[in-house]
């Protein structure tokens, strides 16, 4: 799904500030031997590698791995790029001094195994930092209006913006993690011009909407689908009809590792 539409150019457009506050809310610094999980092109991991940091970069989409292995080329950094499953992540035990992920890891379906894999591979007092979208921000209200429309999810899923709640984390991960940051943050995206160029840019370039709307049109209701996430967007448009402003809500969790 993450290998349709385009989501390197998503990234580019709006996504960016998201791997630079969550590395800087990680505190990583040089040596520290950090993984990022769900990396997709880099956007946390480029930037860690930045501050000196030993990164691998997992991800399950190779597609996306290239595109953040030819980011961090242009800008002569050397990372590990490694094809994974964050459900059962390839790396030994307590391997990791950070172990991290930007809007990522909250995309496996089943948020325990994600959960013990993360504190699995991460030291005893290394940190895990996570950067979700919150279940009542934008991009929850986003997966809650396509969710009629989507193909059924694979059995055992949850959704993913669950991870961005914080009772949901202290179920995942008990006295495991120690978070000492749960914050709430704005993302704000003022790219469009028109609010509906928004839902249009998702349309072409997000992997979940465009399953959606291919799903919606087998079944005869794409019509329905393209009304609903226009009036999404007409919703949560915080500027005007033609200056649109969006802010999407996400929760950035730091904790130490039991
Ligand atoms: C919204 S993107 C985030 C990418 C990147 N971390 C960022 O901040 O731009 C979600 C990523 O999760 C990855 N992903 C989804 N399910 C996964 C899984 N089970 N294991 C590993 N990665 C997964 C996708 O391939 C995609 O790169």
């Amino acid at each position: 799904m993450w290998a349709s539409g385009d989501y390197p150019s998503m990234v580019e457009t709006f996504l960016l500030p998201l791997g630079p506050r969550l590395v800087e809310a990680c505190g990583i610094g040089p040596g520290m031997r950090v993984l990022d999980v769900a990396a997709g092109t880099g956007n946390a991991s480029i930037p860690a590698a930045q501050a000196g940091a030993d990164v691998t970069a997992s991800d399950l989409t190779p597609e996306l791995l290239e595109a953040g292995r030819r980011r961090a080329g242009a800008a002569g950094l050397t990372l590990e790029w490694v094809e994974a499953d964050a459900e059962r992540l390839p790396f030994g035990d307590e391997s990791f001094d950070v172990v991290m992920s930007s809007i990522g890891a909250m995309f496996a379906p089943r948020h325990e195994d994600v959960a013990d894999e993360l504190v699995r591979v991460c030291r005893p007092g290394g940190t895990i930092g996570l950067l979700s979208w919150t279940p009542e921000g934008m991009i929850g209200a986003l997966f809650r209006t396509m969710g009629p429309f989507a193909p059924p999810p694979p059995p055992g899923a949850q959704p993913p913006p669950l991870w961005g709640s914080e009772e949901h984390l202290a179920g995942l991960f008990g006295t495991r993690v120690d978070f000492r940051t749960l914050t709430r943050e704005m993302l704000e995206i003022t790219a469009f011009e028109r609010p509906r160029e928004y839902g249009e840019h998702f349309k072409e370039k997000y992997g979940p909407t465009i399953a959606a709307q291919a799903n919606a049109r087998k079944s005869g209701r794409e019509d329905e689908f393209n009304e609903a996430l226009d009036a999404f967007c007409d919703e949560w448009n915080r500027g005007t009809s033609d200056d649109a402003r969006f802010e999407q809500e996400y929760l950035i969790a730091i904790g130490t590792r039991a």
